[in-house]
């Protein structure tokens, strides 16, 4: 067996699993290597990407109201660990945060954010955990008693399906002393303003998708033609949410290893979802996960919104 196939069963296993189902998937957490992360820093400064700036914009503005749900001392717990510029809108106004505390399943990356907040944070103390935050997270005793929020930005939950969402927002209600949490949610709108945010006329989007077939070709040894796929936005209404593809442009025959993989014409590899709410619909899925919506915080346009949840 070649070198690459070991060194990554875990991608290996995924592939192979998402590439033998109908429909053909692969899962999106692989978007998220060194070039993936690039592309994706580069698709949150796009005209056409409108929920960073604006979820942006809208945390900026309301940070006063925010705070009122903090008590002294809190733990800011934030899911994932890459979106520093939204942490330190809140760390800057927020003087009750005393502790970060990032949730995130590579200890490389929770370590660089450590590294670079504590250089313009002295006094904040960083306590992150490495942790899938699907599941449940054990905090260390340095937080044990402490007053604990939850911060969710850049609409990932919309990449959950309904289920899992409900499931996440419920285990961060479990959490020891957990106050309150903050929740970055996209908006339904005009479909042609969703379209475009996910199909950018630059094409970093498409590069972006693109990528996880490049990923299986370089670690995995896999022989896709990347010029016979191409990227595709679709908007699915009755699940309310965008999906993401890679559609095969001809009849072709993909392998990897000693698997292949048949392709016709136009069939797709589903790569992505992203839920797009409404305040009936986010509202539905925080009630049953325990959550009580105090604050719906939202752009002039209402074009995304920020949650502001306590325990029910
Ligand atoms: N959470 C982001 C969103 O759903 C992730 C994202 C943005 C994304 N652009 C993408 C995921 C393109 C896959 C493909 O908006």
């Amino acid at each position: 067996m070649n070198k690459h196939l070991r060194e990554n069963t875990e991608l290996w296993d995924s592939a192979v699993d998402g590439l033998g189902a109908a429909p053909k998937w692969l899962a999106s957490k692989w978007f998220y290597d060194k070039t993936g992360s690039e592309l994706f820093e580069q698709i949150t400064e796009l005209p056409e990407y409108y929920p960073t700036r604006t979820e942006l914009s809208i945390l900026r503005g309301a940070t006063a109201t925010l705070a009122a749900h903090m008590p002294d001392d809190t733990a800011l717990v934030e899911l994932g660990s890459g979106a520093s510029v939204k942490t330190k809108i809140l760390l800057d106004a927020i003087p009750q945060i005393t502790t970060y505390t990032p949730l995130d399943i590579s200890e490389a990356f929770l370590a660089e954010t450590a590294k670079g907040l504590q250089t313009d944070y002295p006094d904040l103390q960083i306590s992150p955990v490495a942790c899938d935050f699907m599941s449940d997270v054990s905090f260390p005793d340095a937080l044990k008693g402490r007053a604990k929020v939850g911060f969710f930005p850049g609409s990932t939950l919309g990449n959950l399906n309904p289920r899992n969402a409900i499931d996440l927002l419920q285990r961060a209600r479990n959490w020891p002393d957990v106050r309150s949490f903050v929740l970055g949610i996209d908006l339904v709108k005009e479909t042609d303003r969703l379209l475009r945010a996910y199909d950018d006329v630059q094409g970093v989007t498409a590069a972006f998708n693109m990528n996880l077939l490049a990923r299986l070709n370089s670690e995995l040894g896999a022989d896709f033609d990347l010029d016979a796929f191409a990227h595709e936005a679709r908007w699915n209404a009755e699940d309310a949410r965008i999906e993401m593809h890679l559609v095969s442009q001809a009849g072709q025959t993909v392998t990897l290893g000693q698997h292949s993989f048949d392709f016709a014409s136009g069939e797709s590899i589903h790569t992505e979802n992203s839920h797009k709410y409404t305040p009936d619909s986010i509202g539905a899925i925080i009630g049953k996960a325990g959550w009580h919506m105090a604050e719906f915080l939202t752009d002039d346009a209402d074009d995304f919104a920020v949650c502001l949840l306590t325990p029910q």
